[in-house]
């Protein structure tokens, strides 16, 4: 199983992108698993189905999945349901578990395991991950750092803190920790597979603007220091031949910044993506799915 995570800046395409690189590798013949892990899911709308909360088969060898965060929060609650009742227990804030997915960063986990169970299913030749604008791929990279700090933390403090939660509740404390390793386990089968270069790959989709090309220049050094290495960069919304005077002064710029990404990522495959005129949806799918896969031009001309 492959997974291709597709990250960039809010609005620069990354669903599209998504979407057209799961109908062309379904087209090829691999089981193909196009995954929102963007709370505000947008697959329903491009794929113009409505996608439900379990994977749906919507054509040929392609799935498209949008979790229902809350849904998925009442489970993800369940199965750490110790961790969390000591946490919040300690800084005595009451959550339900509805509301728990939209507490900051939380969304991040519980995608994160659900991701963790898609890859353990091994359905999937290829999941496709359209992530939210700001990429969650960090702190799926960090994740294991933070609990292993914390399971660290909680054995040092075994006999003091955990001898205090069994006379709460016997077996309290050992139930935390357990959920815990459960929870890192996750966490660094996620990371190892991202660093993986055989199993992962990172899209990052940009336009060639002032604002999103330096955001994906930070993106990209980001996510390489945590040793995950971005294979593409897609720039997309590249305006064609118009001799208009605003399209050839927006050409202009976009030549410029189209040059940097390039000269700044040679060992990168760069994919240049026109402007289609309208939105993205459809036969435009299936079209940007070819200007991505099929035109080897585009990727190296
Ligand atoms: N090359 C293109 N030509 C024309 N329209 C495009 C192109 N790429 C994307 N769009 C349109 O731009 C809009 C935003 O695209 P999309 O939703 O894929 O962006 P996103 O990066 O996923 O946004 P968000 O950060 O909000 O999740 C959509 O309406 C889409 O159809
Ligand atoms: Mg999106």
């Amino acid at each position: 199983m492959k997974l291709i995570y597709v990250a960039g800046k809010g609005g620069v395409g990354k669903s599209v992108c998504s979407a057209a690189s799961g109908i062309w590798k379904a087209h090829d013949g691999e089981e193909t698993l196009v995954f929102s892990m963007d709370p505000a899911h947008s697959l329903s709308d491009i794929f113009q189905i409505d996608l439900g909360s379990h994977p749906r088969e919507i054509r040929e060898h392609l799935y498209a999945y949008e979790p229902d965060l809350a849904m998925e929060a009442g489970s993800f609650f369940r199965r750490y349901r110790s961790i969390f009742t000591a946490l919040f227990g300690l800084f005595e804030v009451e959550v339900k578990p509805e509301d728990f997915g939209k507490m900051p960063g939380v969304s991040e986990l519980i995608f994160m395991d659900k991701l963790n169970d898609i890859c353990a299913d091994k359905k999937y030749d290829y999941v496709i991950i359209d992530s939210a604008p700001t990429a969650m791929v960090l702190p799926l990279l960090q994740l294991p750092t933070i609990t292993t700090g914390f399971v660290t933390k909680l054995l040092g403090m075994r006999n003091r803190w955990m001898g205090m939660l069994d006379l709460l509740q016997p077996g309290f404390g050992d139930r935390i920790l357990s959920e815990i390793r459960m929870m890192r386990m996750k966490a660094e089968a996620m990371r190892l597979a991202l660093i993986d270069p055989e199993a992962s790959s990172i899209t990052i989709v940009t336009i060639p603007e002032k604002a999103a090309v330096e955001e994906s220049h930070r993106l990209i050094e980001t996510v390489e220091a945590h040793g995950v290495t971005v294979s593409t960069v897609i720039i997309n919304h590249v305006i064609q031949d118009c001799d208009c005077r605003f399209c050839r002064e927006k050409k202009a710029s976009q030549t410029a910044y189209i040059q940097e990404l390039r000269e700044s990522y040679i060992e990168k495959k760069i994919i240049i993506l026109p402007d289609y005129g309208g939105e993205v949806l459809g036969e435009a799918l299936m079209k940007m799915a070819e200007d991505i896969y099929a035109n080897d031009i585009a990727a190296t001309g």
